[in-house]
């Protein structure tokens, strides 16, 4: 299988490489133990200062900054065009933006469509009486007859979908929790303030946004039960009525796909803007958010491999499934670490964890980082008194979404370096091994291995933009593709055992070994085969095409 580069001129999104940041856990700068904006800035020349030495990366996405009470640690929003305190003003962010865009960073937000906070004032108003002229701007509904609740959706928190709104004696909607009320985005009015909010954030120079939920905005304009699922219920999955239903009703609606083409259209009004999705359907459905011309998200986030079984084979047929079914107007993207899922690492292991930064940085798409990947940083150890996670105590310690979420690990020193206050939540221990002022020193380090991949993928546009072609090989432990573009040539093989690997790849004396994962420059070559160490990852310039190249 083989899939062109577009033949368009590649976009900033396509070819560079987003990071990350959780900026309340990125770098604290007045010391109240909250990362903050300011902080950011003074991290900026780590991100990218034009030098080999820093991480290269293009672009930062940072989860919302924005005024909330933080009930669900900033996606319950209160005013969309501010900042919050916490992160800091304005101002703040102007220059956030403008030292950002000096080292040629672009800075992606995140939009929160789907609920507001409940201390919004569009829902103060709303919740004030029945009569209010903002009424309509949330899904208020009265309780059935028998009195019982409007259906049966579910709230992805626990519970039900629904609270009641005593003063005003209806019940209204929250697909989270019940700070979070759902916004009515059949209303003419909710869809105009909103779209004002994104060119608010547009005129103050934002490249792009990353829409929270974004398929769940629309519902069923008669609220009908979703289905309950019966079989099929994945007995790992949280308690709930959510986790036992089909979502026919409640969420990627037909509909949602012409509001985010008119997302789109505001976009397009600007220069080289980019619309990113949290969009977690399966594949058929997933594909949709693409457009059925790309007029829709530019990157709708693939999660799939980190979800996927860590193997070869499941990795490879994850990989070449995307590989098959995207249209050529759309461009791939993968994702292995983000504020709501545990770590890679914790998963996988170190070992592995560098095959996979190699795999993330070789593949076909746009990678996305997520601050302290590249550190090869560990879920947190977080006792019961220092949850914070409201998912965590709604469904359970085993989704407490902080384990992620601990502060960036910047030094050996008091709080990683993170603050000189008392941090928000603990440092994860290994902090004294994984920090980024002692990875600096090691070559070998995991944060080196980043840079390696991120410059490599940076000088060679054959790994950004090139085709990909899935290479068969008998050991069903390796992972092999090649990239190549213009004559340039790379072969990737990924070893995702503990035991060395002999593969079999004729022709391949041509070759040369660019990066290892073991940023070393051990041989790998004999006649015609490729040795590959245990957890070994290596990116090989192709000389000439070799012998037998067989499509997966
Ligand atoms: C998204 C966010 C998550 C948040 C939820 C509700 O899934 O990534 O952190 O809790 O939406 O806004
Ligand atoms: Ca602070």
């Amino acid at each position: 299988m083989q899939k062109s580069a577009a033949s368009k001129e590649t976009q900033w999104w396509e070819k560079g490489v987003i990071y990350q940041i959780y900026p309340r856990s990125f770098s604290d700068s007045n010391a109240d133990g909250i990362g903050d904006l300011e902080g950011v800035i003074r991290k900026l020349d780590y991100l990218n200062d034009g030098s080999e030495q820093s991480l290269g990366i293009d672009a930062i996405w940072l989860n919302p900054i924005f005024p909330s009470p933080m009930a669900d640690f900033g996606y319950d929003i209160s005013d969309y065009c501010n900042i919050h305190p916490f992160f800091g003003d304005l101002d703040v962010f102007g220059r956030l933006v403008a030292a950002a865009h000096q080292r040629n960073i672009r800075v992606i937000l995140d939009f929160v469509p789907n609920h507001t906070s409940d201390l919004h004032a569009w829902f103060v108003e709303s919740r004030s009486g029945r009569k209010n002229p903002k009424r309509d701007w949330y899904i208020w509904r009265d309780a059935k007859s028998d009195g019982s609740l409007p259906n049966n959706w579910g709230s992805a928190f626990g519970g039900p979908a629904w609270e009641w709104d005593a003063v005003s004696a209806q019940y209204y909607l929250h697909t989270f929790l019940k700070e979070q009320p759902d916004l009515n985005w059949r209303n003419p009015q909710v869809k105009k303030a909103m779209l004002d909010v994104l060119r608010f954030w547009l005129e103050r120079g934002v490249d792009g946004f990353r829409m929270d939920v974004v398929g769940m905005i629309l519902k069923d304009p008669e609220l009908r039960d979703n289905p309950e699922l019966k079989n099929d219920l994945d007995p790992a999955s949280p308690d709930g009525p959510y986790y036992r239903q089909l979502h026919v009703h409640d969420q990627d609606l037909e509909e949602v796909h012409e509001l985010i083409r008119d997302f789109r259209i505001l976009l397009d009004e600007y220069p080289e803007r980019c619309g990113i999705g949290e969009v977690w359907y399966e594949l058929p459905r997933w594909i949709k958010y693409y457009g059925s011309r790309g007029d829709e998200l530019h990157l709708p986030f693939n999660f799939r491999l980190m979800k996927a079984p860590w193997n070869a084979r499941a990795i490879r047929e994850s990989v070449d499934e995307m590989e098959r079914t995207l249209p050529d107007f759309a461009w791939p993207n993968y994702v292995l670490n983000n504020h709501d899922s545990p770590r890679l690492v914790s998963r996988v292991g170190d070992e592995q964890a560098r095959v996979a930064a190699m795999l993330l940085l070789t593949l076909r798409g746009t990678p996305t980082l997520y601050c302290g990947e590249e550190l090869g940083m560990e879920n947190g150890v977080i006792s019961q008194d220092q949850m914070q996670d409201p998912q965590g105590f709604r469904l359970g310690a085993q989704y407490n979404r902080d384990l992620s979420r601990t502060p960036m690990q910047w030094t050996d020193g008091p709080n990683a370096g993170f603050s000189s206050g008392q941090p928000w939540l603990p440092v994860t221990p290994s902090y004294q091994i994984k920090n980024v002022a002692t990875e600096d020193r090691d070559p070998t380090s995991m944060l080196n291995l980043y840079r390696s991949l991120i410059r490599l993928r940076k000088q060679r546009t054959a790994l950004q933009s090139g085709s990909y072609t899935s290479v068969a090989v008998e050991s069903s432990d390796c992972f092999v593709f090649e990239r190549s573009q213009n004559g340039e040539q790379y072969l990737i093989a990924l070893n995702f055992s503990y035991k060395h690997q002999t593969l079999k790849i004729p022709g391949l004396m041509e070759g040369k070994l660019l990066l290892s994962t073991y940023l070393d420059n051990f041989e790998v070559f004999g006649k015609n085969t490729l040795d590959l160490r245990a957890n070994e990852g290596v990116i090989i310039e192709i000389k000439h095409n070799y012998v037998t190249r067989q499509d997966g």
